[in-house]
C-alpha cells in the first residue's frame, strides 16, 4: 500500500505533469498548488466528455434516441449529486447551475423577493457569499475569533438580537483563505433555533471534505448547499444548488423555455421542480462531467484521498510556518479543528505578488496571491484596523494598486505529492532569504512580472489544434 503522502492518484488527473518554462532556460515539471481556484479534470471526466459528445443532444423534449440518452445521463448526474451530498429528494431539490456564484445569487434573489428578511454572514465569506446578500436583502456581519475561526457565540448573539429579522444564515463550508472548516451543522442548529434557514457555500468544502446534508427533521440539517464543478475535477461549466423544495414560490428568478407547463396568451403555469428553476437549455455536458467526477472520486477512494490531502496539508502548514520570516494566516500549528490542505502566507518585507511571480518564474510553481475575493477576512487576518483599510480603499479608488495588502496561497489536491511539497518549501525558503535570482517589475495594476517579460507562451489555440492533428 502507498504511504498517505505519495499522492498515488496522480495518474488519474489530466495535465499535472506539464513541462513549464523557467528562468535560465529549459523547463521543469510544473507544480500546481492553485487548486482552490480551479482543479484539473480527472482523465476519466475528460474522456467521458469526449465520449458523451458523440451522443450529446438536447435534453427533456426530444424524442430522438440521442436526446433520450442525453436526458438519462443528465438526470443520472442529478441523482449522483443527490446521493453524494445526502439530499433527501422529498424535501430538497438539486438544481444545475453555472457554479457557486450563480447558485448564491439565485438564493439571494429569491430570498429578497420572498422573505425579505436580512441575511447573517460571517467576516470569513468569499465575496460570492457576501455581495449577493449585501445588495439584495441586506446583511448582518458577525466577527470571528482573533485567529480567524467561526465564532458560534457571536452567531448566536446576532441571531438572538435579530430575532425575527434574520431569515437566513450564510456561511462558507471551508475558507478559501485559511482552509478552516466551518462547524456547519452547529451553525445550522443555531439558525433553525432562531427561525432562520442556513446556506452553505461549499465551493471549497465539497472537493476536500465529506458533506452530509442530513434529513430535514435533523436540527443540524443544511437547507442550501452550493458548489462548483471546476473546483472538483470537472471544469466544464456546471455547478449545483441544493435547496428546499418549498423555497421556490411564484415566478422563478430566471424565466424561459423548459420552466413552464403551459403558456397561454396571458397566463403562465410553471413546471414542477427542478425544471422550473432550469429555464433555457442547460449545460448537459457540464452536468454529466460533474456526475462522472463524483462517481470517479468515489470509485478511486474519496475518503483515502482526503486523508492524504489532510496529511500533506498539515505538513504544509507546519513546514511553512517554520521558515524564518514566513507567517501563515490563521497560524501553522496542528489544527484543533479540521482544516483543508490550503495555506495562505506572507513573507516579511516581500510583496505577495513578487513571491508568487518568483515561485512561477524560477521554480515552476503555480500559486495565487492577493486577497482571494475575501477582502474583509484577509484584512482581519492581517490585523488591519478600520483606518488602515480606509487608507487602502482611498488608494485603490484613486487608481493606486501597488501596495494592496494580501498574501500568497498554496492549495493542494489529491494528486499533489510530498516531493512537490519539498520543492515548494525549498523555494519559499530561498525567497524568504532574499535568494531570488531574477529581477522583477511591478505594473500599475500591482502585478509583478520578470524584467524583460515572461517566457513567451505559444498561442494556446494553435497548440490545441496542433495536438489534435
Ligand atoms: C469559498 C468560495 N466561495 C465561492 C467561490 C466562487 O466560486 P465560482 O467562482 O466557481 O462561482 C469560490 C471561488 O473561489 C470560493 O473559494
Amino acid at each position: 500500500m502507498n504511504s498517505p503522502h505519495t499522492g498515488h492518484w496522480r495518474e488519474h488527473f489530466a495535465g499535472v505533469d506539464l513541462p513549464v518554462p523557467v528562468f535560465g532556460g529549459g523547463t521543469v515539471t510544473g507544480i500546481n498548488f492553485d487548486n482552490a481556484a480551479s482543479t484539473p479534470p480527472l482523465k476519466r471526466v475528460r474522456d467521458a466528455v469526449t465520449g458523451f459528445s458523440e451522443v450529446y443532444s438536447s435534453v427533456h423534449r426530444g424524442t430522438g434516441y440521442k436526446s433520450r440518452l442525453a436526458t438519462e445521463a443528465y438526470e443520472q448526474a442529478r441523482e449522483l449529486m443527490a446521493h453524494f451530498l445526502g439530499v433527501d429528494d422529498r424535501s430538497q431539490v438539486v438544481i444545475f447551475v453555472k457554479g457557486t456564484t450563480d447558485a448564491l445569487n439565485r438564493i439571494a434573489a429569491e430570498q429578497a423577493r420572498l422573505d425579505g428578511r436580512q441575511v447573517l454572514v460571517t467576516e470569513m465569506e468569499h465575496h460570492a457569499d457576501l455581495l449577493p446578500w449585501r445588495h439584495r436583502s441586506g446583511h448582518v456581519m458577525v466577527g470571528l475569533s482573533d485567529d480567524g475561526h467561526i465564532d458560534l457565540d457571536a452567531i448566536e448573539h446576532a441571531l438572538k438580537n435579530g430575532e425575527g429579522k434574520i431569515g437566513l444564515v450564510a456561511v462558507c463550508g471551508a475558507s478559501n483563505v485559511t482552509g478552516f472548516v466551518s462547524p456547519i451543522h452547529e451553525v445550522a442548529e443555531l439558525a433553525h433555533r432562531h427561525g432562520a434557514l442556513v446556506s452553505v457555500d461549499a465551493a471549497q468544502l465539497a472537493p476536500h471534505h465529506r458533506i452530509d446534508i442530513r434529513p430535514a427533521n435533523d436540527p443540524g440539517h443544511l437547507d442550501f448547499v452550493s458548489l462548483s464543478g471546476h473546483k472538483m475535477y470537472a471544469p466544464y461549466g456546471a455547478g449545483v444548488l441544493v435547496a428546499p423544495r418549498t423555497f421556490f414560490a411564484g415566478a422563478p428568478e430566471v424565466m424561459g423555455g423548459g420552466a413552464i407547463s403551459i403558456v397561454t396568451w396571458d397566463d403562465t403555469v410553471w413546471a414542477d421542480l427542478p425544471d422550473r428553476e432550469e429555464a433555457g437549455s442547460p449545460n448537459v455536458i457540464g452536468a454529466v462531467a460533474l456526475g462522472v467526477a463524483i462517481e470517479t472520486l468515489l470509485e478511486l477512494g474519496f475518503d483515502e484521498m482526503l486523508r492524504h490531502e489532510v496529511a500533506l496539508g498539515t505538513d504544509l502548514h507546519s513546514r511553512l510556518s517554520a521558515i524564518p520570516g514566513v507567517g501563515v494566516l490563521g497560524g501553522g500549528d496542528a489544527p484543533a479543528a479540521p482544516r483543508l490542505g490550503l495555506a495562505s502566507f506572507v513573507v516579511d518585507g516581500i510583496h505577495h505578488g513578487l513571491v508568487a511571480a518568483a515561485l512561477s518564474h524560477e521554480w515552476g510553481i503555480a500559486v495565487r496571491n492577493g486577497c482571494f475575493c475575501a477582502n474583509p477576512y484577509v484584512f482581519h487576518l492581517l490585523h488591519m484596523n478600520k483606518q488602515a483599510v480606509e487608507a487602502v480603499e482611498g488608494e485603490v479608488t484613486s487608481g493606486h494598486r501597488k501596495a494592496l495588502p494580501g498574501a500568497v496561497r498554496a492549495s493542494l489536491a489529491p494528486y499533489n505529492t510530498s516531493e512537490e511539497l519539498d520543492r515548494f518549501v525549498d523555494a519559499v525558503t530561498h525567497i524568504a532569504r532574499g535568494g531570488m535570482r531574477s529581477t522583477y517589475e511591478q505594473a500599475a495594476d500591482g502585478t509583478f512580472s520578470p524584467a524583460g517579460g515572461w517566457p513567451r507562451i505559444p498561442s494556446a489555440l494553435k497548440t490545441l489544434v496542433k495536438t489534435r492533428k
